[in-house]
């Protein structure tokens, strides 16, 4: 099994020997942006939505003079030297390193290029998305610019912990007035009175790519989808929910703060978008 290998501003290192200054904008004041990407079989999978999220973020923030197709050849070369087949890509780009500390933007910081490839081990989610998987509810603690995949994860973080710790995976998120938005690390899907549904795109939440993959298949096998909101006190009578994640894919909820829901089995909505997604990896793959 390779050892994670990295690649730091364009030189390839294991990654236990990448070392980052401490000034970096990104360990200071979380001014960065990053994704995540899944490998299958050394091939990156929905690279290009990937990239344009990158760049989408890089320009949010303004960081600016990064090269999005160098950093994304630095990727395959990385993946290639390492000789990388189930895996994923961590990638992040901060502002860079200048001194002394200050809010405003520097004016002559160099971005810091930071990605890395280990291997992934699907089994335990795999078998999760047989048997669906347990969330919690907890209060949407982020800013209001969601759109942004930013670094600065705290908020998702202590969401994902009371997770954690209620013996759960994930936490959905909702808003003072109820209005659930997606979880902590995930998009999510819901089917009610026959009709899948999924939150709108705006500045409560991410554009999931497996979200967007999941509207793109529904839209071939003819599904309709809204885009709407759910109350917190809806959740309990959904007749389905999913979460949609890189490394999740699509994976069936089946107990929320502790009570079962759907019958405690993923719907048979779910187990098709599964299907499709499987399908659609497996032509990707062909
Ligand atoms: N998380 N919403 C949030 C807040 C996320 O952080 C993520 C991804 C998603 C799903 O997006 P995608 O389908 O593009 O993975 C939705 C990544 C994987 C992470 O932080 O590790």
């Amino acid at each position: 099994m390779p050892k994670p290998l990295a690649n730091l501003n364009g030189q390839l290192m294991p990654l236990e020997q990448v070392m980052v200054p401490v000034l970096d904008r990104g360990f200071l004041f979380g001014d960065g942006v990053y994704e995540v990407l899944r490998v299958f079989r050394g091939k990156p999978w929905l690279e290009d939505e990937h990239f344009s999220r990158l760049a989408r973020s890089l320009t949010a923030i303004r960081i600016n003079g990064v090269d999005v197709d160098r950093l994304r050849q630095r990727m395959h070369e990385t993946i290639k030297a390492g000789g990388f087949g189930e895996s994923v890509v961590y990638l992040q780009v901060t502002r860079g390193a200048v001194y002394p500390r200050r809010h405003a933007f520097p004016n002559n910081a160099t971005p810091l290029e930071l990605l890395w490839v280990e291997d992934y081990d699907d089994t335990a989610t795999a078998r999760q998305r047989q048997t669906g998987t347990s969330v919690i509810t907890h209060p949407d603690l982020r800013w209001h610019r969601c759109g942004i995949k930013s670094t600065n994860l705290l908020a998702n973080v202590l969401a994902n912990q009371a997770a954690h710790e209620a013996g759960a995976s994930e936490a959905l998120l909702y808003l003072p007035d109820g209005t659930m938005t997606e979880a902590s690390h995930s998009s999510f899907f819901w089917v009610t009175h026959g009709h899948l549904c999924t939150t709108p795109h705006d500045a409560n939440i991410l554009p999931g790519i497996t979200r967007i993959e999941v509207l793109r298949l529904t839209e071939r096998a003819r599904i309709p989808v809204r885009e709407c909101y759910l109350k917190r006190d809806e959740l309990m009578r959904v007749d389905e929910l999913f979460l949609t994640g890189t490394t999740s894919e699509v994976l069936p909820v089946v107990c929320v703060d502790g009570h079962p829901i759907t019958g405690g089995e993923p719907g048979p909505l779910t187990r098709r978008l599964q299907a499709a997604h499987n399908e659609a990896v497996r032509e990707f793959l062909a």
